[in-house]
């Protein structure tokens, strides 16, 4: 079951964009705890989504802290800009072409949550090195770049490696999931041991976004 501490972060991907503001408070108003920003370049995901300067008017609408998701080949160049824009944290992916290391010391060394990401296909066991200097494991739990997919179940063998990991290194990283969570797949997350659950087309799409918030939790 996902406990009362569980984190519901409702993915801006899937809100109206001609009413950003509105879509905003509307989830806040139903029970969002952060919102989740992705960002997407056209080469490390098929698809672009939005910049620095749309994560500014995220930033404005919202009292919710932004969690910043960068599917992107080069993320190091874009941390300040992100950083200046209000995330509380930003997690990069394994796979980026940059440095990870010294990316993740970047955004620590801006006060901010680093975390670490990695697509379905990417053994977890490849996240180890940068365990300990973390806030966040965000696991994909659908090929990043379309909001609406299907939910992968094989994903929550990581979710529980992280969990068994954090526990034997003593560490305190979240663990976050984010790809076709709904109230079911959301509870297999939870019970396998995620901390925080990523929701767009569930939260954005529901016809009663206090009723999905509510049923995500449980
Ligand atoms: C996919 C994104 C997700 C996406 C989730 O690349 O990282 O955050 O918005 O969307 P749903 O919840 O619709 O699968
Ligand atoms: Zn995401």
């Amino acid at each position: 079951m996902p406990s009362a501490g569980t984190i519901v972060a409702p993915s801006v991907l899937a809100a109206d964009y001609g009413h950003l503001a509105d879509e905003i408070r509307s989830v806040e108003l139903a029970g969002a705890d952060w919102h989740h920003v992705d960002i997407m370049d056209g080469h490390f995901v098929p698809n672009i989504s939005f910049g620095p300067d749309f994560q500014k008017a995220v930033r404005a609408a919202a009292r919710c802290p932004l969690d910043t998701h960068l599917m992107l080949e080069h993320p190091a160049a874009f941390v300040e800009l992100f950083a200046r824009q209000g995330s509380e944290g930003i997690t990069l992916h394994v796979e980026a072409l940059d440095p990870v290391r010294e990316t993740l010391e970047n955004i620590r060394s801006r006060g901010l949550r680093p975390g670490i990401s990695l697509r379905p296909g990417t053994p977890v066991e490849q996240l180890e090195p940068f365990l300990a200097a973390v806030g966040l494991v965000l696991v994909m739990t659908v090929e990043p770049g379309f909001g609406g997919q299907s939910f992968l179940p094989k994903m929550l063998d990581k979710v529980r490696w992280l969990k068994r990991r954090r526990a034997e290194l003593g560490l305190s990283y979240r663990i976050e999931v984010d790809g076709g969570i709904n109230a079911a797949t959301g509870r297999e997350c939870a019970r396998a041991g995620a901390d925080v659950l990523v929701a767009g087309t569930f939260i954005y799409g529901a016809p009663d976004r206090a009723k999905a918030m509510a049923a995500l939790r449980g």
